[in-house]
């Protein structure tokens, strides 16, 4: 059984000036403060340090106050056939299952014609949120009035961006005193090219607030109290329904196989159970998101983000529901996944990151367009493979399977223990006393 080294002895003292400390300083005190084995708990952390000294500085500099290095698996999901092209996909997730199940839709699908993928859009959107007392058709005058201003002030900020094909490519005002009392905003849309574009967006907002605030104080028809805009804050929005991609595959539903009928028409339903049943689909959506989510942590994007930004558009109707839709057509089945993801190829961790810069060339240094494509159909594939078990033959089956190995390694089973429980639970039904049991026989054996 794997050691339990550090149990917690008491909660650490309150603490000044940490982050200007050393990395070891913050060891030492860590583990002192909060841990009965000090040195256990110094070497855990140490021992997960990169040997090269100088990767290792690279990932302490991502982040303040790190100590040491998070392993989680990076796996390969192989024979995804994107839009006619092969893929073999990296992802990242601690979920045992996952890229099994990833890798079982991608074979299947592949010699069902593949998956097709588009994009419906790439707009992203930031906001400049206000509270102004005073007339709203002075503000519009004053709006139109300093519009190009606007723009003009973020000339030094997406000068490189227009370049590569983005920048601004709408402003509005949006009178939001119906929801809020004086509440009104700068409602900006931008285009970011290869980049997820979060610093490029809030930059730009944050100079067009101040532009605001600026000019208002010289605006000839404001009043003094309406001179004094106060802007409460200027942000991206990671509710991006512009910035949208669309993942399908069909087939002749004989081609599903014996049962193929049946498994459609059960299919179908589970996915409308998820379309008007909210607990379904958010489980369901969950589903979608473990693919997305693996493909996002592997290319270095912002899986919180990308998160957000699908829940949100999960609820859209004002109820939370699915995100993929399935039917039959003339005897055709077909499933598709429509998603909004803000996502980057370059930019962030893109450069930085030796395995993010790895994961993008695996996938052929795809551009932004592509690489929204590729996450879609992970999602839609890890939601087939999801679906297809439920209503199958349960998931539980599939994923012990997958969970094996864990509740060996928790066992502390050795090599030779786990090669023939292995062997043995392939026409078993895995559980963890079940597995537990069997380990023992075999000990005593
Ligand atoms: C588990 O991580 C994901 C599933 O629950 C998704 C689903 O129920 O569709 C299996």
């Amino acid at each position: 059984m794997i050691p339990y080294l550090c149990t917690m002895k008491k909660h650490p003292q309150q603490v000044d000036g940490f982050s200007k400390w050393s990395k070891e300083e913050k060891i030492d005190w860590l583990a002192h403060q909060c841990f009965s084995s000090p040195t256990e708990a110094k070497a855990l952390l140490t021992s997960y340090w990169h040997s090269d000294a100088k990767l290792q500085q690279l990932h302490d500099e991502f982040i303040e106050n790190a100590v040491t290095n998070f392993y989680l698996p990076l796996g390969l999901a192989p024979n995804f056939v994107i839009n006619g092209k092969n893929y073999v996909l990296p992802m990242v997730t601690e979920e045992s299952s996952v890229v099994a199940a990833a890798s079982h839709a991608a074979k299947f699908w592949a010699q069902r014609g593949g998956f097709h993928a588009e994009v419906i859009g790439t707009q992203k959107v930031g906001q400049v949120h206000f509270m102004y007392k005073g007339s709203a058709k002075k503000l519009e005058h004053f709006f139109n009035k300093i519009h190009p201003l606007l723009l003009a002030d973020t000339d030094r900020i997406t000068e490189k961006m227009k370049k590569r094909g983005g920048g601004i490519t709408d402003i509005s005002l949006v009178d939001k005193t119906a929801d809020l009392p004086n509440y009104h905003q700068l409602h900006v849309c931008f285009e970011t090219a290869d980049a997820m574009g979060a610093n490029f967006i809030n930059s730009c907002l944050e100079q067009m607030a101040e532009t605001f605030k600026r000019e208002a104080q010289t605006f000839e028809a404001f009043d003094k109290s309406e001179k004094k805009i106060d802007v409460v804050m200027s942000i991206l929005s990671n509710h991006v329904p512009n910035c949208r991609v669309r993942a399908s595959v069909s087939c002749a539903i004989e081609s599903l196989g014996s049962a193929g009928d049946a498994l459609a028409r059960r299919f179908v339903d589970a996915v409308r159970i998820a379309q008007v049943a909210p607990h379904r689909a958010v489980t369901h959506n969950k589903g979608i998101m473990n693919g997305i989510d693996a493909v996002a942590i592997a290319t270095g994007n912002d899986f919180r983000a990308i998160e957000a930004g699908a829940h949100a558009y999960a609820a859209k109707s004002g109820a939370y529901s699915s995100l993929s839709e399935a039917w039959i057509k003339d005897d055709c089945f077909g499933f598709a996944l429509e998603l909004p993801l803000a996502v980057g190829t370059v930019g962030g961790l893109t450069q930085l990151h030796p395995l993010v810069r790895w994961s993008h060339e695996l996938l052929g240094n795809p551009d932004v367009r592509t690489l929204m494509q590729i996450m879609a159909v992970a999602g839609l594939a890890q939601n087939f493979a999801a679906v297809r078990s439920l209503v199958t033959t349960g998931i539980q089956q599939g994923h012990m399977k997958m969970h094996l190995q864990n509740i060996l390694n928790q066992l502390g089973a050795n090599m030779e223990e786990k090669i023939a429980l292995t062997e043995q639970f392939k026409t078993q039904t895995v559980s963890y006393a079940a597995v537990e049991q069997a380990l023992q026989s075999w000990r005593k054996a």
